[in-house]
């Protein structure tokens, strides 16, 4: 599973990402008693993430995927969102929820926001397993956050490096000689 020369460093245990999921699909029940949130799965990364999400919240949900490309083809994100797979349903006056596994700069959420925007939700929040704080250039709202990470490349738990380890039970610190992908 692991490539030759590349090493991995755990972050955080199968444990406790299952922990802390726990207590995310817990908060975000609560702030949606009473009503019927759209869950929209931004592919491929936060799959794995969903899939565990949606089984620990309590509600009558829905949901949906979008696929993007960010412009740029580096492990720096350009902010220009390509649109590659379209959700299949309208988000117009639904409660959406959007999840992804991973805020950078924060520029592809800033453009996936107003995209969303322009379809008129009725609202919009966003739930993100893992906040690179650091790395911000621009400002986003995050709603709802598993972790704050430090400024390393992480894979595992639905994050890959050119395609790979998504597939890692657990969330780990990449450490290669020439990082240059990922999506
Ligand atoms: P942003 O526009 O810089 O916030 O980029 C966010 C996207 O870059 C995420 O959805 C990921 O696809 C990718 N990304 C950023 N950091 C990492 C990382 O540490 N591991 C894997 N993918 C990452
Ligand atoms: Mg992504």
């Amino acid at each position: 599973m692991k490539r030759t020369n590349d090493s991995i460093r755990i972050l955080f245990t199968e444990e406790q990402i299952k922990e802390r999921v726990r207590e995310l699909g817990e908060e975000i029940s609560r702030f949606y008693k009473g009503r019927s949130p759209h869950l929209v799965c931004i592919l491929r990364g936060a799959v794995i993430f969903l899939s565990d999400l949606v089984r620990n919240i309590d509600l009558p949900i829905t949901i949906d995927f979008m696929a993007v490309s960010s412009y740029g083809g580096s492990d720096r994100s350009s902010g220009i969102v390509k649109i590659t797979k379209d959700l299949d349903e309208t988000i117009e006056n639904k409660d959406v929820l959007i999840v992804e596994d991973i805020i950078d700069t924060g520029l592809t959420l800033k453009h996936l926001h107003q995209i969303f925007l322009a379809r008129n939700p009725r609202d919009l929040k966003t739930c993100v397993l893992l906040d690179k704080k650091e790395r911000r250039l621009t400002d986003v709202d995050l709603d709802f956050i598993g972790f704050e990470v430090p400024n390393e490349f992480i894979v595992g738990y639905g994050l890959d490096y050119g395609g790979f380890y998504r597939n890692l039970p657990f969330l780990g610190i990449l450490n290669i000689s020439e990082l240059s992908g990922g999506e």
